[in-house]
């Protein structure tokens, strides 16, 4: 393990940047076709670690290592469903910054596969542990040892949206010539609607946000919130989205299986869950440019996979 210094941090943290986000959208084609509509996805897989996530993940390191509450002599700590883990362990493997994870033993087999080989010290919650309750642990963890640990705290962490304010919007904005009407996404630490939207309607006030949560507590949309049975992250705005619409495991996994025939793209069951959400939408209008956000490819599901096709 590497051990950071200060005239070091600024040179690792720009050459890591360069990995992180300027994803390509992608026009779905074949899978939906609508007359004056169109949907667009971010393709979020194809940056460091592999999600969405390495976007708020390298905000809030970056942020905490220029301010000096986080060296080497402290370990990443958090709860997440995986690909927060994955990212802060890619980063920190290249700022020599050990990361210590609290996660569902429900996460797919993958997730931990690449977790322990990116050195990842992972603390198992039990199946019928909510989010919420990996979120409790990991501060009393904290609170009993808080010069080994760097609470990073993805659901509170003001840095989580404001990395998609700085470019998740920024890039959707300009992929699409200002032309996005819509932007749709599903909640997790919501992290990914907050930033965004806050930005796009700073933009132009006229473009709608939509959130998408699963229909159920007992979904198997891994990465989503189901908002009605665990408590809100302290960074949502309630106040945000015009419109919060249900998608159910069986409507995404529809959507896994016709994007693969369609379009040649293996999806998550949440980034399929987020193209289900877009399409409710253009069936709303008669006219816009719709954008949504595919968070990770279907690589750490085998098991969905194996069982869809
Ligand atoms: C696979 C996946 N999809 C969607 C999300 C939701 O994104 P956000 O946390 O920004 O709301 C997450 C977050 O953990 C995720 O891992």
């Amino acid at each position: 393990m590497l051990t950071i210094r200060p005239h070091q941090a600024d040179r690792l943290l720009k050459a890591t940047g360069k990995l992180i986000g300027k994803t390509p959208l992608f026009l779905i084609r074949h899978a939906f076709n609508k007359a004056n509509v169109r949907i667009y996805a971010k393709l979020e897989w194809l940056q460091l670690g592999s999600s969405v996530k390495a976007r708020p993940a390298f905000h809030m390191i970056s942020q905490a290592v220029a301010s000096g509450e986080l060296t080497s002599y402290r370990h990443i700590l958090d709860a997440t469903s995986g690909n927060t883990g994955i990212a802060y362990a890619a980063i920190g493997a290249r700022l020599g910054i050990p990361v210590t994870i609290f996660m569902s033993e429900t996460a797919s087999k993958e997730r931990s596969t690449i977790l322990k080989a990116l050195q990842t010290n992972i603390i198992y919650t039990s199946a019928p542990t909510t989010g919420d309750e990996a979120q409790q642990m990991a501060l009393s963890l904290f609170k009993k040892q808080p010069n080994r640990y760097f609470h990073i705290n993805q659901y509170g962490n003001e840095n989580n949206w404001k990395a998609h304010y700085q470019t998740t919007a920024q890039e959707i904005y300009r992929q699409t010539r200002g032309r996005v009407t819509h932007f749709v996404a599903g909640l997790g630490t919501t992290g990914t609607l907050v930033g965004t939207g806050r930005r796009l309607q700073e933009l132009n006030p006229a473009i709608r946000l939509i959130a998408l949560q699963p229909d159920v507590s007992t979904h198997l949309l891994e990465g989503w919130k189901h908002l009605g049975s665990s408590t809100a992250p302290a960074i949502y705005d309630a106040s945000l989205a015009h419109q919060t619409l249900a998608v159910s495991t069986e409507e995404a996994y529809e959507w896994i299986k016709r994007v693969a025939v369609k379009e040649g793209l293996l999806l998550s069951p949440s980034s399929a869950a987020a193209l289900a959400g877009a399409v409710q939408v253009a069936e709303q209008i008669d006219e816009g440019i719709i954008v949504t956000v595919f968070a990770d490819s279907a690589d750490k599901y085998g098991e969905v996979i194996n069982s869809l096709f």
